[in-house]
């Protein structure tokens, strides 16, 4: 069976437990995709997984319910499972409410008046937001022609004073990578003014072996925090869990400013069922490259260009106006993307079902025949 058949059959049998079961619990125990929205559209612009949650998260969930009078919420044993995982100790572990509330926690942490945060432009904003709260500077350093960060310009600014970089990597709103050989050499000879924010919740998606991660950092260098996240390959945005890995001075650090009783106990029932879950990364990552594949192939044939990926999104070109083409879009049950200045002319396309993948290719192809795009 091809990867296509090994992932649709496995929803299809799913979706007839679900009918089988005659309600939510066949839903929640089979391994039927996440749900769509209430109306119906199918969103393509969250870089969600459309897999949902595994099926042994949802039945770890359900067991877990009874515990919900309890505070506590399985905190040890996630951070203990998240240490097994990884291969780290447990005291290099601090847990947020998705990797969102790391980087709020290592704003506070971190960023001052005197410490400004360095990062490329575009990149994943909400690290950059918290100045509004924060006073800290923010210098942009554009990407480079080949979509990698600026690595040698953000170590040049970096070295007039402590600062916080931050590196996403892969690199949301565009899909791509920078070398990590390159980070490296900055890392290794950094002072430990210099905190590194390595943000890496798309790493299992990479195919490009110019990638690699940063943990073997983390008890070399206290200044490195590495950010993961349950949202993505795991499938578990709307549950809320993300974490760092750190040296264990920095974890102390870090937690001074972290909920010491999160996460909630079915969102930690969900992450330790998930990570014990071998199959889920395989599962992910096979419908995000059958995804892929239908966008590629449609793009191709349309003449429009787009950049190389290595995460569950793509952007892509379009001809005409950004948000007429998200419009039309809309008008047909089809959620995709948002603006990411200065990247106006092209589209953010978050990989969903293949099914709905289809979906999206007839639409966008009617759209060529209607000379809209
Ligand atoms: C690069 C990056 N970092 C962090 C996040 C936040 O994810 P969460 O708070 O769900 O863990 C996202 C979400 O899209 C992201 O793209």
């Amino acid at each position: 069976m091809d990867r296509r058949g090994f992932v649709t059959s496995g929803m299809a049998a799913g979706l007839a437990g679900f009918t089988a079961s005659g309600g939510v619990l066949g839903a929640l125990l089979d391994q039927t995709p996440g749900k769509r929205l209430a109306n119906g559209d199918i969103r393509l612009s969250s870089n969600e997984n459309p897999l949902g949650v595994s099926p042994a998260a949802r039945e770890a969930i359900i067991e877990a319910i009874v515990e919900s009078n309890r505070y506590g919420g399985r905190r040890q044993e996630l951070i203990a499972a998240l240490a097994n995982y990884l291969s780290v100790k447990p005291e290099n572990i601090t847990l947020g409410f998705g990797s969102t509330e790391i980087l709020q926690i290592c704003t506070q942490a971190f960023q001052g008046p005197n410490t400004p945060l360095i990062a490329a432009a575009p990149t994943f904003e909400d690290v950059m937001d918290y100045q509004d709260t924060m006073p800290f500077e923010v210098h942009t350093v554009p990407l480079m022609a080949d979509l990698q960060h600026d690595v040698q310009q953000m170590h040049e600014l970096s070295m007039k004073r402590p600062s916080v970089v931050y590196f996403c990597n892969p690199n949301n709103p565009t899909g791509t990578i920078t070398a990590s050989a390159d980070i490296d050499a900055w890392i290794a000879e950094a002072p430990e003014t210099t905190t590194f924010l390595m943000d890496e919740a798309y790493l299992e998606y990479v195919t490009d072996d110019r990638y690699w991660d940063s943990l073997k950092w983390i008890e070399e260098k206290p200044n490195v925090v590495v950010i993961r996240t349950f949202s993505k390959i795991f499938g578990m945005a709307g549950l809320r869990v993300g974490y760092s890995v750190t040296h264990e001075t920095t974890t102390g650090r870090l937690q001074e400013h972290s909920v010491q009783n999160s996460p909630n106990v079915l969102a930690g029932a969900a992450a330790i069922a998930s990570l014990q879950d071998e199959g889920i990364v395989e599962r992910s990552i096979a419908v995000n490259e059958e995804a892929k594949a239908i966008v590629h192939t449609t793009l191709d044939e349309l003449g429009l260009e787009y950049l190389p990926t290595n995460t569950n999104f793509i952007m892509h070109k379009i001809n005409g106006d950004l948000e007429t083409y998200r419009n039309r879009m809309a008008d047909n049950g089809l959620l995709v993307g948002r603006n990411f200045p200065p990247m106006l002319d092209h589209n953010r396309l978050s990989f969903g079902l293949p099914n709905e993948m289809d979906q999206w290719a007839s639409t966008i192809k009617d759209f060529r025949r209607k000379g809209w795009i």
